[in-house]
């Protein structure tokens, strides 16, 4: 869609970015709940400031929380290659998850991921909502459970909701799918028919509600 200029000469992406910048800047130092103390840093959404489509997945992995960007770790990858096949260029989508920092234990020198509990997708929330409000995507890809839930307010089976068209009480219609990392994580044999599956299931939000043929 044109982006028109406002007003003042700005144009919207430019507003939405600044928006984002400021939420960014607030949310590294948040302690609403106790995974911030732990973790390396917050690790805020990127994308396109007014991206079509919001792509959310749980919480950093442990190479995001060091480096500070979401999903360039082995979940990254595979999402990036299904965005490659399907000619989805990952600058225009904007990427996020419903909880900002990594939740992990330590499995001798492995920090290994553990799923945040209710109350910390909770106090995350807000953040969430307000990356919605600002970048006010077309279509949201909820990745998990973790990021169904936290977008739907309510809990999402995502084994018999996936590939289905969900909305939210505001109108943003939201796909369900699996996390990337549930595919890595799964049984090796099946798992090239697990991921023909998902890229499925990325094709129909990249065409969007209604729509046939992909979006351009
Ligand atoms: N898993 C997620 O849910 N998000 C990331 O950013 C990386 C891995």
């Amino acid at each position: 869609m044109p982006k028109e200029p406002d007003a003042g000469g700005a144009g919207p992406d430019d507003k939405a970015a600044r928006a984002l910048a400021r939420l960014r800047r607030k949310a590294a130092t948040c302690r609403e709940c106790p995974l911030g103390e732990r973790a390396t840093q917050t690790v805020w959404g990127e994308g396109l400031p007014h991206a079509r489509w919001m792509f959310v997945g749980e919480q950093p992995g442990d190479r995001e929380d060091r480096e500070g960007h979401p999903f360039i770790g082995p979940a990254g990858k595979l999402l990036a290659q299904a965005l490659d096949e399907l000619g989805w260029p990952r600058e225009g989508i904007y990427v996020t998850n419903a909880v900002k920092h990594f939740k992990f234990e330590w499995r001798g020198k492995i920090r290994k991921h553990k799923t945040p509990a209710q109350l910390e997708i909770i106090a995350c929330h807000h953040w969430l909502e307000s990356e919605i409000a600002t970048v006010r995507p077309e279509v949201a890809v909820a990745l998990g459970g973790t990021a169904a839930r936290a977008l739907m307010g309510r809990a999402v089976k995502v084994m018999s909701e996936r590939g289905h068209w969900l909305q939210r009480e505001d109108g943003l219609p939201v796909l369900v799918t699996l996390h990337p990392a549930a595919l890595l994580r799964g049984d090796p044999a099946q798992r090239e028919a697990a991921v023909r599956a998902w890229v499925a299931d990325l094709r129909k939000a990249q065409r969007g509600p209604g729509r046939s043929k992909p979006a351009t």
